[in-house]
């Protein structure tokens, strides 16, 4: 039995990571603390920055070496202009971007507190989702690894179904970040499933260890991983037992912003380079730990060191 999806998650390291999935434009506020609801209060900072998990997790690839390509969709506004720009600027190849006439960006308001670096997002959306026709246009030459957000579950069950098909060798991974109706649909196909802890407390659970098996019965994953914020992260190869990893704690904790979408990074660069899945999620969660100490979702002007 094959215990350690490392072994079974054949990989081309020197391929591209295709992500599938949003941008978004993030209106980040620094405040000192939370205001009250009706309070009227002064920022420290503001920022407006590319977001969105998939070209979070994409930009943090691009920072850890790996060749990347984002396929999603954009409004028809100077909102998309600066996401396209920030991605490539980064080198994140953007052609297949599709952007919807007349349409909106969707933009996050955020409230970022100082006092204990946690956030909450307002997130407003009126864009159509990427179709299944539109992923049909998308080469799948050249590809290492191919990453979905957990959305829009029918037409992205069948982009899965496109990937299995004609390029049977790509490793999938899909994030469960917000439990959706129909969102079973994504469960056959990908061999690496990354929930968070929202996910599984909407699934009916309370202990990591359930949901994990649960989720690899009810899927042909090879690897099932849930983040768990302050308390590390917990996973379960198939054929494996469930293993706990403890969070990696910063000085201080500044920012946890995109924290879950460096942690998907930190696993999807981990199995590129062959780890065993532990090594994989103990990096994962280094890697988000580090982050939560740094504002923003890259670390500025240095690749984090993840090996001491
Ligand atoms: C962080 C994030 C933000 C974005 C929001 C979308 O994980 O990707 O960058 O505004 O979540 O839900």
């Amino acid at each position: 039995m094959i215990s350690d999806p490392a072994e079974s998650v054949r990989t081309r390291a020197t391929g591209s990571v295709l992500g599938v999935g949003i941008a978004v434009l993030d209106l980040v506020n620094e405040l000192e603390v939370y205001p009250a609801e009706d309070d009227e209060i002064r920022a420290l900072a503001m920022r407006r920055v590319r977001g969105g998990n998939v070209t979070n997790s994409l930009a943090v690839l691009s920072q850890l070496g790996h060749r990347c390509r984002w396929v999603g969709t954009l409004g028809d506004d100077a909102a998309a202009d600066l996401i396209l720009d920030d991605l490539a600027g980064r080198g994140i190849e953007v052609r297949d971007a599709v952007r919807v006439p007349g349409g909106t960006t969707p933009t996050s308001s955020i409230l970022l507190s100082r006092a204990g670096g946690s956030r909450t997002i307002v997130h407003f959306r009126d864009l159509p989702e990427l179709s299944a026709e539109d992923f049909g246009r998308v080469s799948l030459d050249g590809l290492a690894w191919v990453h979905f957000e957990g959305r829009n579950p029918r037409e992205t069950a069948r982009m899965i179904c496109r990937v299995r098909d004609e390029a049977p060798d790509v490793p999938i991974s899909v994030e469960l970040e917000k439990h959706r109706p129909g969102i079973e649909a994504l469960l056959h196909g990908p061999q690496v499933l990354l929930a968070s802890r929202g996910f599984a407390g909407a699934c009916g659970f309370e202990d990591p260890d359930d949901f994990l098996a649960d989720l690899l019965v009810h899927s042909d994953a090879r690897l099932c991983v849930v983040a768990l914020g302050a308390q590390g992260a917990a996973f379960l190869a198939r054929g494996g037992r469930v293993q706990r990893v403890p969070a990696y704690v910063p000085t201080r904790v500044v920012d946890t912003l995109g924290a879950g979408d460096v942690f998907n990074a930190g696993v999807i660069h981990g199995l590129l380079h062959g780890l065993p899945a532990g090594e994989t999620v103990m990096q994962a969660v280094k890697l988000a730990g580090l982050k939560c100490g740094h504002p923003g979702v890259v670390m500025a002007h240095a690749s984090p060191r993840l090996s001491d």
